[in-house]
């Protein structure tokens, strides 16, 4: 059945749950992921685990991660990267889907299972089913040992430490990471040029003093978060690099605070869920500085014009014009990079929002932390 982590054996020390103390931890944790793993010189990284030399990973044709909930949409953050660095066709699947359709499984494929606890068992028989019909499975895990990285071919550990409460956060980050160094490594066995390699790898390098900074601004988060709390529905919106952010920043928000937030592109707000936007639901919406800025902003209009409350995650730079909304700023990194710093104020503000309406946030009701049954 589902098993639940024995919170007993760890301590949340001076913090008021695991969960803020992980959130909180993320700027050492993301430096573990990355120690060793960046060449500076030849601007790539070195995964010796996934035990696949330069000609197996030019071989790759296309990759296909595997994973569920926000393992899941971490995975399509990967993905993402994956085709812009390496320019191999990649897509994440929800892996309590995947074997349900008896998937035609491809030798130049490139399978890729993403798990933070292991043990997970849909992800766990969906590496299966990958393997039984020869295909290559790598696995991107965090706990050393576990059932998933055992039957996988090899993988990335991804060295965050214990996680316990049931919210995944800085494994979430770590596994982010450990997708930008596979897509770095992938890109730079093929057209990845070694400025962009170098450019990728000084990114990585300056993150995790940029998730500290992030970090710092919690408290000008708090009263925000109340105000989402008090709503019984919401949005989450993005385009391309910033719709997983948004399928992640939902899935922590409803998963602590019990609110109904449902994550959307912002380019299909207008064939439908406008119809929902008034004063009484709340939009959550991503817009980095990148080539979609206007068109996002544009659709920022049109949710003030329904009066529907607006908050932002954005850089400094850019300049959101007559909109009325409650704007948080996060620093610029390299754009591929973009979407692990726009998640930490999502993380921040689901859990202000779960603190304020007095849940359990460790242990969320109807949740266990690793699902262990189909
Ligand atoms: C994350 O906040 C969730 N608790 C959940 O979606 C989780 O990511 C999923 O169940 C997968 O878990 P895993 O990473 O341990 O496989």
């Amino acid at each position: 059945s589902e098993v639940d982590i024995d919170a007993s054996a760890y301590d949340a020390g001076e913090h008021e749950s695991f969960m803020r103390k992980e959130i909180l931890e993320q700027p050492t944790t993301s430096l573990a992921v990355l120690r060793g793993r960046l060449d500076d010189r030849f601007g790539t990284a070195h995964l010796g685990g996934l035990d696949m030399d330069a000609r197996d990973l030019r071989a790759v044709r296309r990759v296909k991660i595997l994973g569920c909930g926000s393992a899941y949409y971490v995975g399509q953050m990967g993905a993402a990267l994956i085709e812009e660095l390496a320019r191999i066709p990649a897509d994440a699947e929800a892996a309590s889907e995947f074997r349900y359709r008896d998937p035609v499984i491809e030798p130049d494929t490139l399978y890729v299972a993403v798990s933070q606890s292991g043990e997970t068992i849909d992800t766990l028989l969906a590496v299966q089913e990958v393997r039984r019909k020869g295909g290559r499975c790598v696995g991107l895990v965090n706990v050393v040992g576990s059932a998933i990285a055992r039957e996988c071919d090899g993988g990335i550990y991804l060295h965050a430490g214990p996680e316990v409460a049931v919210a995944s956060t800085k494994a979430l980050t770590n596994m982010f990471l450990g997708f930008a160094l596979l897509a770095l490594q992938l890109g730079r066995t093929r057209d990845l040029s070694i400025a962009d390699g170098k450019r990728l790898v000084a990114g990585l390098e300056k993150l995790p003093a940029q998730i500290e900074e992030v970090l710092a601004g919690e408290a000008d988060l708090v009263e925000v978060a109340r105000q989402l709390a008090e709503a019984r529905s919401l949005f989450f919106i993005g385009r391309v690099r910033g719709f997983p952010v948004a399928r992640e920043g939902a899935q922590k928000f409803k998963e602590i605070s019990y609110r109904h937030a449902e994550a959307y592109q912002t380019s299909e707000l207008k064939h439908g869920p406008l119809a929902l936007i008034d004063p009484e639901v709340p939009t959550v919406a991503l817009v980095p500085r990148d080539e979609l800025t206007e068109r996002n902003i544009g659709a920022l209009h049109e949710i003030d014009a329904r009066q529907g409350p607006l908050v932002v995650i954005t850089h400094a730079d850019v300049d959101l014009g007559e909109v009325r909304a409650r704007r948080i700023d996060v620093p610029r990194n390299e754009p591929e990079l973009d979407p692990i710093l726009l998640t930490i104020p999502l993380q921040l503000l689901a859990y202000h929002a779960a603190q304020h309406l007095g849940h359990d946030i460790d242990k969320p009701r109807n949740l266990a932390k690793s699902v262990t049954v189909e």
